[in-house]
């Protein structure tokens, strides 16, 4: 109960999915949570269900929105402890039509949104000398890629880059900034990709997804929240600048058939 007793945690796309998640738990081990989301109907539902929530409708991309909801959380609640770059979308985009309006649109929610968030809050941050910044990358562009995600992938390699950049420079401030990168979590999005795939049967799609993971099954979001939660707490002073990878062990097969079989 007590990890995060006292803080106060900012978590964007909360409405569902990951943040959603991350938010629970954050609010299950004592923080005052703070849910920020593009939807506003499902951001304040979701508030709703969370002790001592409360919710803004936020696109994280308009830097002008950003600043004037990261003033008034500053002005109620007098600080911000916690940041948590969550937000995010993912669209297919086919190599044959490398779709550039596409290509800008993950740019500008994934990577810009986590920058017009940060740059909200890390003055403040930085004048009390304290924070804990924990941005939303994917396994998917820094470490493994499917066909089709081009716009994703450079997106989630981007905030990785953005991660450690900040981190070098606030970290005589005693603030730190980490990156955590999921493998499959069945949200919302992974649904909607699902769909994308196979819009005839999205489901023999999250059941390959689920086969194919070491631990047999896909992530449930509370668990990106434990780790978000460690990252964000005061026994991770000594933790900055670098990425925690959450997959079910999906990244760890080399060929997928070389190796002794047991049985
Ligand atoms: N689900 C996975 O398997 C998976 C894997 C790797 C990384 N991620 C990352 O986790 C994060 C959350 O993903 P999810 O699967 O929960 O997605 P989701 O689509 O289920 O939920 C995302 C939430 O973000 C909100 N959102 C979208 N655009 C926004 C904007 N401009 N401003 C504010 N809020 C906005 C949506 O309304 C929604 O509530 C994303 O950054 C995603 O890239 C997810």
């Amino acid at each position: 109960m007590g990890l995060l007793k006292e803080k106060i945690a900012f978590v964007t796309g909360a409405a569902m999915g990951n943040g959603e998640g991350i938010a629970r738990v954050m609010a299950e081990k004592g923080a005052t949570v703070i849910l920020a989301d593009i939807n506003k109907e499902a951001v304040f539902e979701t508030a709703k269900t969370i002790d001592g929530a409360v919710a803004y409708q936020l696109d994280v991309s308009d830097s002008a929105k950003v600043k004037e909801v990261a003033d008034d959380v500053i002005q109620k609640f007098g600080r911000l402890d916690i940041l948590v770059n969550n937000a995010g979308i993912a669209r297919m985009i086919k190599v044959d039509n490398m779709d550039d309006a596409l290509r800008d649109l993950h740019w500008r929610v994934n990577v810009v949104g986590c920058w017009n968030c940060t740059k909200a809050f890390i003055s403040h941050m930085i004048k009390r000398r304290y924070g804990r910044i924990v941005n939303m990358s994917s396994v998917t562009g820094p470490r493994v890629v499917d066909p089709g995600m081009m716009g994703y992938a450079i997106s989630k390699a981007g905030i990785l880059g953005f991660t450690k950049a900040i981190a070098i420079d606030v970290a005589k401030y005693g603030i730190t900034s980490n990156a955590i990168l999921p493998g499959y979590f069945l949200t919302p999005m992974v649904r909607h990709s699902a769909h994308e795939t196979d819009p005839e049967n999205p489901g023999r799609v999250l059941d390959g997804i689920a086969g194919k993971v070491p631990l047999g099954r896909f992530g449930d979001p509370k668990e990106i929240g434990y780790l978000a939660a460690f990252i964000a707490s005061d026994e991770a002073a000594y933790i900055t600048g670098t990425e925690f990878l959450i997959d079910g062990g999906s990244t760890l097969p080399e060929t997928g058939t070389m190796g002794v079989l047991d049985g």
